[in-house]
């Protein structure tokens, strides 16, 4: 989270300067404390007075400033920031990172930084796919500066390609889990989540569906992508996905099985959240199928899906396996024979025949059942924060496991 946490944001030049507005906006909005610097060539596109009114400090712009005032003073700056933030980053400005030239506020307050850092470049695709800028993009990686990458999409002068400084709200995400100072329990854990219904064809145009949005998934993406943890997604739907995260789309429960199959070995943990259909269409139809002549109604065969869960737990080595129930009824007595059945170390049991929560909803109350252990309940919460406490309880039982 981003409360409280002393951000120093660096503004180089160049027409994308304009964003790096509205990301001043959305950090302050999320209580950061933001102090801007900018380049003279950044002052070219924006006025150091609108990034002062927004982040309520005065900006830094000139090393050679005369005043007593410490905020603006570039080793002051350093010492002051919890993390650091280049957006945009020239190409002009990249170069000085990675040569460790300081001969401007900017890129001395930036030299003098003892805490980690992020750039943003953005510039024309010719540039951004220069070798010496990808040199030194090369050697800020090495050097442990984020790289917050560029997008495709329309640039100046009438461009198209790679070197698009990518959008606020992306920007803003990625801040917000790099800037986490506080101990990552996941770094280095592999972690895969399955998010979202499958859907099952009928025939080309019609299939089978339930009222999975994936929101419960993405949660823990999310979740886990702030615990420091390498993130594999596979989702039937495309919510805006967490930074950092390996989106891998898939539609039927089969697809999905296959692509959980190519992950679990590798895998530390794989929580199913998603909603997997137990049977789907014996032989869909390979045309879209017409209305009957006479009102005879239509009689779909449905055969068993696999029970990937199960399949999982039947495998199970060294991973720590989540399991989900989604009841109307009963719901700790379906949830306990799950857990045992499928070999689960964990079973979220959640009532999805209430409406402000399990399916679609921003919210969730979880009944928690870890293997030979009283069941836990979590009261109504976010969806995030279900999955930031239920990876908080995972973790001692991970090492004991
Ligand atoms: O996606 P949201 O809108 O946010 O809603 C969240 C949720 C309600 C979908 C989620 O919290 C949830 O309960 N997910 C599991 C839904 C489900 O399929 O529950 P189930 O009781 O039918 O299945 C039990 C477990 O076995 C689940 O982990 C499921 O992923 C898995 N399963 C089920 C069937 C199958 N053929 N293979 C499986 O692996």
């Amino acid at each position: 989270m981003l409360v409280g946490k002393k951000i120093v944001l660096v503004v180089t030049g160049g027409i994308a300067a304009y964003k790096a507005v509205t990301l001043t906006r959305l950090l302050v909005k999320a209580q950061a404390d933001v102090r801007v610097v900018m380049t003279k060539s950044a002052c070219e596109f924006v006025t150091p007075k609108t990034f002062s009114v927004l982040s309520t400090h005065p900006v830094l712009t000139d090393l050679f400033a005369d005043t007593t005032d410490p905020a603006i003073d570039h080793i002051e700056l350093a010492d002051w920031a919890d993390y650091m933030v280049v957006a945009p980053a020239s190409a002009n400005f990249i170069a000085k990172m990675a040569q460790g030239i300081a001969d401007d506020a900017a890129s001395s307050v930036v030299i003098a930084r003892h805490t980690g850092i992020a750039i943003a470049p953005a510039m024309n695709s010719n540039m951004y796919q220069n070798p010496a800028v990808q040199r030194n993009l090369n050697q800020l990686s090495a050097d442990g500066v984020k790289i917050m990458a560029p997008e495709q999409g329309q640039l100046a002068e009438g461009y198209a390609g790679i070197g698009r400084l990518a959008e606020p709200e992306n920007l803003f995400a990625q801040i917000g889990i790099l800037a986490e100072t506080d101990e990552k329990t996941l770094t280095g854990k592999r972690v895969v989540v399955t998010a979202g219904g499958t859907q099952e064809p009928i025939d080309p145009v019609r299939y089978i569906a339930n009222h999975s949005s994936g929101k419960m998934g993405y949660a823990f993406s999310q979740a886990a992508v702030e615990q420091g943890a390498q993130v594999t997604l596979i989702t039937t739907v495309d919510l805006t996905p967490p930074p950092f995260t390996k989106v891998v789309h898939v539609k039927t429960a089969q697809e999905m099985q296959a692509a959980l199959m190519q992950q679990y070995d590798a895998a530390d943990v794989v929580i199913m959240a998603a909603a997997v259909a137990d049977y789907r269409i014996a032989e869909p139809a390979t045309q879209k199928m017409k209305k009957q002549a006479d009102a005879s109604g239509l009689t779909l065969k449905l055969v068993e899906n696999p029970d990937i869960l199960a399949e999982l737990g039947a495998q199970k080595s060294h991973q720590y396996l989540v399991g989900f129930a989604a009841e109307t009824q009963q719901l700790l007595d379906h949830a306990q024979a799950k857990l045992k059945k499928k070999h689960a170390d964990l079973l979220i049991a959640n009532d999805v025949s209430q409406a402000d929560i399990g399916f679609g909803s921003d919210d969730n109350a979880v009944t928690l059942l870890f293997k030979n252990e009283t069941p836990e309940t979590l009261p109504k919460m976010s969806k995030l924060e279900v999955a930031r406490q239920v990876l908080k309880l995972i973790k001692p039982r991970m090492e004991e496991a």
